[in-house]
């Protein structure tokens, strides 16, 4: 029986980052799974557009390379997100590969990076081994996505978990939702005495939100405003990608869902 495994991002269209994150994530679940051939697909339009456009890339949505798999003949397919969590692309994603569960003899899902309880503990265990000790005067800002989703609760639990393990100068704000820029400050005010602020995107990749919400030159980056405040700044502008422990709960997941777990 023929099987893939198909690796489903959101995409991006910065090919620098795209090397150092989803590339990596894919590279990891290739490596998982010897016997599946390999697949990519991204669930942003707009991201596949513009790298056709732009640099000539094409890339299949889900439902293109779900096609693409059957036409090959693959029988036993398992899809694995690389998106943040059970969000709207996510969604979008088992919609769209909804009426291909009777064309293969298998298809599964890997869920998304924060799924269940233990992917949280998972992920902040991961967010820690990148990060120095806790220290006087200084706080770590993770710049998350935020959605309107009911999803976005993601973000509250994986700061409640960083704090109960004694991380209290690790805040999480995102750039499109709530908590937001202006909840971080207050954050900050209160964690009290702060003079530097290490900014991290909570990103997979370290895109265009990393580059320019984040750290860029304009006025309204997160960078600038905090500097505004008297904040030191440090940026760091590495995907979630980039991490190896993170990269491993997307390869847990993927084992999850082929039922190689036991
Ligand atoms: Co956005």
């Amino acid at each position: 029986m023929k099987k893939a495994i198909l690796s489903v991002s959101f995409g991006t269209t910065h090919l620098d980052t795209l090397e150092r994150t989803i590339a990596a994530i894919e590279g990891d679940l290739a490596a998982a799974f010897p016997e599946r051939d390999f697949a990519r697909a991204f669930t942003s339009s707009m991201v596949r557009r513009r790298l056709r456009e732009r640099e000539g890339i094409s890339i299949d949505s889900p439902e293109e390379a779900l096609e693409r798999l059957r036409e090959k003949g693959y029988q036993d397919v398992v899809v694995q997100s690389t998106h943040v969590m059970n969000g709207e692309e996510w969604e979008k994603l088992v919609r769209e590969a909804a009426p291909y569960r009777g064309r293969f003899a298998s298809l599964s899902f890997g869920s998304p990076l924060l799924t269940e309880a233990g992917d949280y503990q998972a992920a902040a265990k991961a967010l820690l081994e990148r990060l120095s000790e806790a220290e006087a005067g200084s706080a770590v800002v993770f710049m998350g996505h935020g959605t309107e989703h009911h999803a976005n609760a993601v973000y509250a639990l994986l700061e409640y978990i960083l704090h109960d393990r004694g991380r209290r100068d690790i805040h999480i704000g995102t750039v499109e939702g709530y908590p937001g820029f202006a909840e971080v400050c207050r954050r900050l005010e209160e964690q009290g005495d702060v003079k530097r602020v290490l900014l991290l995107p909570l990103m997979i990749v370290a895109g265009d939100h990393a580059k320019n919400d984040l750290a860029g030159e304009d006025a309204d980056s997160w960078r600038a405003m905090l500097a505004r405040r008297g904040y030191e700044v440090t940026c760091r502008l590495e995907g979630l990608g980039e991490n190896p422990a993170v990269r491993e709960i997307f390869v847990e997941h993927a084992k999850k869902a082929a039922g190689e777990r036991e």
